[in-house]
């Protein structure tokens, strides 16, 4: 069930509802507390209310249920529950606001497949076969995207992929959300990653559709 506030927000056609929602900030302020504030607000507008179905469409073809997987600034994590349904048996979500995680805990405490964590992606110490990326890169401060790739590349186990979507657009306002391009991602990652999918995605959801592309990244042996 899509919430209409919150497709606003992610919304790219409806520019005029989008700038009601998309705050003109520093980027340096992008922070727990902006994060937990807009929780703790109801100004989640990202939230679609369920799993994207490029990413559901991949995982069921994905062969090893028991790769080890993290969702980072997963929100309300619909794709968690996605998974369970698919028979994924090793699923962390990671987010830094409390508010989300406090939400999480209670709507998946019967499910001991999925584990939640509370904390910064950038400090997170674990080691994964899968990362799932679904609107977590877009809320970064752009500057802050040659640690993403570093973080990720420190999080993977050797051959291990990034999945996920990325917006192929340029916001005319400042964000979160950031857009950016397929060239501009394929040097970003190329050093380290191979990029075996970038491409446009055919089954985005209605209010992304053709302004997203589908990825999937694997980590080279290489180190930094
Ligand atoms: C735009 S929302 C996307 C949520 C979810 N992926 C979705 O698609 O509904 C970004 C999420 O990332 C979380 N977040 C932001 N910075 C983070 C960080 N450094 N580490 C972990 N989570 C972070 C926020 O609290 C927020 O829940």
């Amino acid at each position: 069930m899509i919430n209409k506030n919150h497709v606003i927000l992610f919304s790219i056609s409806d520019k005029k509802k989008n700038s009601n929602f998309i705050l003109n900030i520093k980027m340096t302020n992008i922070d727990q507390t902006f994060w937990q504030d807009r929780w703790e607000n109801g100004q989640t507008g990202w939230d679609v209310g369920y799993a994207a179905p490029a990413l559901v469409e991949y995982m069921k073809q994905y062969p090893n249920k028991n790769a080890k997987i993290l969702i980072p600034g997963c929100g309300n994590a619909y794709e968690a529950a996605a998974l369970f349904d698919l028979g994924f048996t090793n699923i962390h979500l990671l987010d830094i606001a409390p508010y989300a995680v406090e939400n999480l805990k209670e709507k998946f405490k019967a499910i001991p497949q999925i584990h939640i964590w509370c904390g910064d992606f950038f400090h997170h110490e674990e080691s994964y076969d899968l990362i799932i990326e679904q609107t977590f890169f877009c809320a970064l401060d752009p500057l802050l995207r040659p640690d993403y790739v570093k973080s990720c590349y420190k999080l993977l186990k050797p051959g291990g992929k990034i999945i996920g979507l990325l917006f192929n657009i340029h916001f005319e306002k400042e964000g979160p959300p950031f857009g950016g391009t397929l060239l501009e991602y394929r040097e970003l990652f190329s050093k380290n990653f191979t990029i075996q999918k970038m491409e446009s995605c055919y089954n985005s959801i209605p209010p992304r559709a053709g302004n997203e592309l589908f990825i999937v990244i694997v980590k080279k042996t290489t180190d930094l």
